[in-house]
């Protein structure tokens, strides 16, 4: 197959943007210039020659000679308007940026419909992981079960070098930014937004279901303290921001939370800016993915990925979204938790249905069990600033099994 020239218009020159200059410079066989580049100020230093740049977007959109948009720029309104402009205007698009997209899919989806051109965003979920072209094409049946994933490479770093001792949550999330891993607005990572946006990504190729991203459940790592890391050493856990979609029959249950992980766990492996997913299939069971979720040059080289797959007329056909009987969102009704609060709080007011454990000291008061979701949400647990939620592990059956032979002993002795 013949590959077709492609003409770019490069939006954004930060941290991607320039490694994707990088990345392209050495790639051979690939017929893809950047023509131009937008950014947004015109004071910065560049590395480039000041003809390189415009900061007129229209001067990019309207060139006719330019076929293809790479959209990698920070600001998730501007990106959207962008490439919608550019879908219209008949260039292909690729995209990283995956508040936008997860934001506006549905519409995004509709327009690549009418106009038949491709939209790829392959970097836009766990960056240099290929999980979206492999759930797109080699899981495109409707035997998946789940999946479950780091998906933010910031959180990741920043839970290693806490629990390794090696920095304070401050001083591991100033280090990600330094390294280019964080988003220019770092909450969106440490509260869980991001890998709740990529969630939305990945259901949306794994079993066709559109979400919202704001009726997703989430909760992020910006409220761990120390003590949360002390609890995890003494229990032999790791802790990990996990992002999960699970199908249960009709219903598909999403949801984003800090995790406790027992250390045999495949996710509990995965470290600093890495990136894991674990998809599972009726018949296939587990499979593992991982790479580096975050960076200059492993996200580029997802961006380049797209770039040539556009060179031989690619594009992403969604075909789960038109299956008959695609699962349901939901939210999950119940999880095994762990909540930490604060002292003057009374552990009974959590809204728990199965107590495993209350411990309260000076330095921690927690409890874990099994607690309701909806009940977290509506009586507003997520929103105080002192709580701290993270889901444990499922006790394995022969701990329920001791722990019933221990009641029943208990039962018969109290008879
Ligand atoms: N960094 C990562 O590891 C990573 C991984 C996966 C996905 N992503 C996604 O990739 C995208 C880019 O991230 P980044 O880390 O490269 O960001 P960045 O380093 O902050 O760079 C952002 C670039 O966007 C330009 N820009 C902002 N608003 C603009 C506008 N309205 N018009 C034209 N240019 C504009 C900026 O221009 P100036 O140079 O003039 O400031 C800058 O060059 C984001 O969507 C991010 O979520 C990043």
């Amino acid at each position: 197959m013949s590959r077709k020239q492609l003409t770019i218009g490069l939006f954004g020159f930060g941290c991607v943007g320039q490694g994707l200059y990088d990345v392209l410079r050495h790639t051979r066989g690939l017929q893809a210039d950047i023509r131009k580049i937008c950014v947004k100020h015109k004071d910065k230093k560049r590395s480039l020659p000041a003809e390189y740049f415009t900061f007129q977007a229209d001067e990019l959109l309207h060139d006719s000679e330019i076929n293809v948009i790479v959209e990698l720029i920070d600001d998730a309104d501007a990106a959207y308007h962008i490439v919608k402009e550019a879908l219209l205007r008949g260039k292909a698009v690729v995209s990283a940026n995956k508040k936008m997209i997860a934001e506006h899919l549905p519409e995004l989806l509709e327009i690549q419909q009418q106009t038949g051109l491709p939209f790829l965003y392959e970097a836009a979920a766990c960056a240099s992981i290929p999980v979206i072209r492999n759930l797109e094409e080699y899981y495109d049946n409707d035997l998946l079960t789940s999946i479950q994933g780091i998906v933010n490479g910031s959180t990741n770093y920043i839970l290693t070098a806490m629990q390794e001792g090696t920095l304070s949550y401050d001083e591991a999330l100033a280090k990600a930014q330094s390294l280019g891993f964080a988003e220019s607005n770092p909450f969106l990572d440490v509260s869980g937004q991001d890998a709740r946006n990529k969630l939305v990504l990945l259901a949306a190729h794994a079993f066709g279901t559109l979400i919202s991203p704001e009726d997703v459940f989430f909760c992020g790592i910006d409220k761990i303290s120390t003590a949360d890391i002390a609890y995890a050493k003494e229990k032999g856990y790791s802790i990990r921001l996990v992002a999960q979609a699970i199908k249960q029959g009709e219903k598909l249950e999403l949801w984003v939370l800090p995790q406790f992980l027992n250390s045999n766990h495949q996710l509990a492996l995965v470290k600093d800016e890495y990136n894991g997913v674990l998809v599972e299939g009726v018949f296939s069971d587990k499979q593992f993915f991982s790479g580096k979720g975050a960076g200059s040059h492993p996200t580029a080289s997802a961006v380049l990925s797209d770039i040539s797959a556009l060179s031989y007329g690619y594009r992403y056909e969604y075909k789960k979204t038109a299956q008959a009987g695609k699962p349901e969102y939901a939210q999950p009704e119940k999880l095994n938790l762990y909540v930490r609060f604060p002292a003057n709080l009374d552990s009974a007011d959590l809204p728990f249905e199965v107590v495993d454990e209350v411990y309260r000291s000076r330095s921690l008061c927690y409890v874990s069990g099994v607690a309701d979701i909806k009940a977290l949400i509506e009586e507003g647990w997520l929103n105080n600033p002192d709580v701290f939620i993270a889901q444990l592990p499922e006790p394995a059956p022969a701990q329920l099994l001791r722990d019933n032979l221990v009641l029943t002993e208990a039962l018969a002795f109290e008879s």
